[in-house]
């Protein structure tokens, strides 16, 4: 439908002759990425208009026309019958251009009051608002994973770790419930920087304002924005959503690679803690025995490059000039291959987590190694009234002869106890048993099996379960 090609005469022909050279426009198109944005691009002009009438800049007879336009454009790009295959230099040209070639001259008198600077700067924060939301409901579908599992298994002991030594028993259940605390942080800071962001930058045009009577907070009203930018300056050179937002986002690629890392040692032989679903596992092209953990570990791999797009647009910003400079236009690479990334992951994920199979006897068989009730037992000698180094130094000293001699702490005999200690009695046993270990940890936010069960129903109380 666009009649002239783009490498015709740009429409910003105006001092130049707006003939550029192939190579230049290829390099200097931005029409392959951010056609995404057309929705939230007629959307944002639809508005526009809708003040340019109200405020008497243009006859209310042509606005209508204007977005008449700009329904039949949208319409036919969401059905496919309009492609960006005419091409042209970004998102904003296109979509002019188009509505030109379809209602005539009127379509140029769209652009009254606002410069693409200002309008891809609300294109930006409202296609990120929308994202936003997916992607919270996404990071809601692995919450609902990791507390459907924590559930089932909020009773099944295994061992917890430091320095990924043995270390304490805990729960399975009370394990996976601190990655679900992470994610709530997730889903906070999403909602807090998405509120910074939903303030309207449109009018402040190419970056000192406008000589014409416009009303922004309409147009910011219209849009269900916040507010308006205070500064035009500014209102064109902010792009700190998208650092806050790819802070979120590299956060969370954070918290869900270290998970990752755990799948992949979990579902190893040397822990066998946890078994993938066929469908979320892969096999080896050589290896007949090989079930690999393949989503966990691109989850790992790709959170790289959520970091290197966080660094990219960093950088990007740090040497910037007021206002617009056209460095900006890679903002939206950046993004967007952050949001397709972590879009992707955590929809690998929940069906991930959902289908694993926890193996709770070979989590229970690795608690019984590795001394895991020792603070318990120089806890038993510490209620009894010793100070607790001594009863550390004299626990020491008993693993290491049960190390010696191939014991454990529950099958040490007690003579041997009480020749280290006049204080131990026979309940040592008990006070030293993995289900005492855990059931004891009463704690607020311990692992018990009640205090996991209340994590679990505080956190379906915060999210409304
Ligand atoms: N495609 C441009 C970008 O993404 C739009 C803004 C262009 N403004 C300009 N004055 N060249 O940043």
């Amino acid at each position: 439908m666009v009649g002239d090609k783009f490498m015709a005469e740009k429409m910003w022909a105006g001092r130049s002759a707006g003939v550029t050279d192939q190579v230049a426009d290829d390099f200097n198109t931005s029409l392959p990425f951010d056609q995404r944005m057309y929705r939230q691009d007629i959307t944002g002009s639809m508005a526009h208009a809708t003040m340019l009438a109200a405020k008497g800049i243009l006859p209310p007879s042509d606005v209508d026309t204007i977005i008449d336009g700009l329904s039949g454009i949208l319409a036919d790009l969401d059905s496919g019958k309009l492609d960006f295959s005419a091409g042209g230099e970004d998102i904003h040209m296109f979509i002019e251009s188009e509505l030109t070639a379809r209602i005539g001259d009127l379509g140029k008198k769209l652009h009254t009051a606002r410069s693409r600077n200002d309008q891809v700067a609300l294109d930006l924060r409202l296609y990120l608002r929308d994202e936003v939301k997916s992607i919270s409901d996404l990071i809601r579908d692995v919450i609902d994973a990791l507390l459907l599992q924590a559930e089932a298994y909020a009773d099944a002991i295994m061992p917890g770790y430091t320095h990924l030594q043995r270390a304490q028993p805990i729960t399975f259940g009370h394990h996976l419930m601190a990655y679900v605390q992470m994610l709530l942080r997730d889903l906070d800071r999403l909602s807090d920087a998405a509120g910074r962001m939903n303030i309207s930058p449109l009018g402040s045009c190419a970056l000192a304002g406008t000589t014409y009577p416009t009303d922004r907070q309409m147009v910011a009203d219209i849009l269900q924005m916040n507010g308006i930018c205070e500064n035009s300056l500014d209102g064109v050179s902010d792009r700190d959503y998208c650092i806050e937002l790819q802070a979120a986002f590299a956060t969370i690629m954070m918290h869900l690679s270290r998970l990752s890392e755990e799948i992949i040692l979990w579902t190893s032989w040397e822990f066998r803690f946890v078994e993938l679903s066929d469908a979320y596992s892969t096999g080896s092209s050589i290896m007949p025995q090989k079930k690999n953990s393949d989503m966990a570990e691109l989850v790992r791999g790709k959170t790289g490059r959520v970091y290197g797009n966080l660094m990219g647009t960093l950088t990007m910003l740090k040497g910037l000039p007021l206002a617009y400079n056209k460095d900006m236009q890679e903002d939206k690479e950046a993004i967007f291959d952050s949001v397709d990334t972590l879009k992707m992951s955590l929809a690998v994920f929940a069906p991930m987590v959902a289908t694993m199979r926890p193996l709770p006897e070979n989590m229970r068989a690795a608690a019984a190694k590795g001394f895991i009730n020792a603070t318990d037992c120089a806890d038993y000698l510490t209620k009894k009234g010793m100070p607790f180094r001594t009863a550390y130094k004299i626990t020491g000293a008993l693993v290491a002869d049960c190390i010696r001699d191939g014991l454990t702490l529950e099958t040490l005999p007690i003579e041997r106890y009480k020749a280290a200690s006049e204080l131990f009695e026979a309940d040592i046993y008990d006070e030293i048993s993995m289900e005492t270990c855990v059931m004891r940890r009463t704690s607020a936010g311990g692992t018990s099996v009640d205090s996991v069960r209340a994590q679990i129903a505080s956190v379906k109380a915060k999210l409304g379960e």
